[in-house]
């Protein structure tokens, strides 16, 4: 991180945050989406470019003190902290779950996606 070529800070104008959760009784999940599909085009277009990043949020404790250090206005929500260099490796092979173990028809407790049928 200390290393980084580039350390990009991304944040927020709460004046333009979506967040259609805030009244309910649980932590916000949906201010996230005005911003991260963002955060996650970054990283498309730096691995693009033979750039590799990763998104942080732990510098969010921080957010006043980087407020400060930057001039950023209040209203301006920490984001994310993307360090941007090249990587030593460009991964291409990634292991995720295939979508049918964790999609589900009709119901949370309805039977698993399966593979998807062509429709005519
Ligand atoms: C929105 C977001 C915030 C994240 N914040 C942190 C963080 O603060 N610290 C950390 O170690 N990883 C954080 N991560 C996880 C890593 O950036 C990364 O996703 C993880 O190393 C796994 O990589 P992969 O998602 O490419 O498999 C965050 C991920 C996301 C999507």
């Amino acid at each position: 991180m200390v290393g980084a070529p580039v350390v990009l800070l991304v944040f927020l104008d709460l004046a333009c945050a979506a967040s259609f959760d805030s009244e309910l009784d649980r932590v916000g999940v949906i201010s996230g989406c005005s911003i991260y599909p963002f955060v996650w085009n970054i990283l498309l277009a730096a691995r693009n470019e033979g750039y590799g990043g990763t998104p942080t949020t732990f510098a969010a404790p921080q957010e006043r003190a980087l407020q400060q250090l930057l001039g950023v206005p209040e209203q301006m929500a920490f984001a994310a902290l993307i360090p941007l260099g090249r990587p030593v490796k460009q991964l291409t092979k990634l292991s995720r779950k295939p979508v049918e173990d964790f999609a589900v028809l009709e119901r949370w407790d309805g039977p698993a996606l399966g593979p998807i049928q062509e429709q005519d």
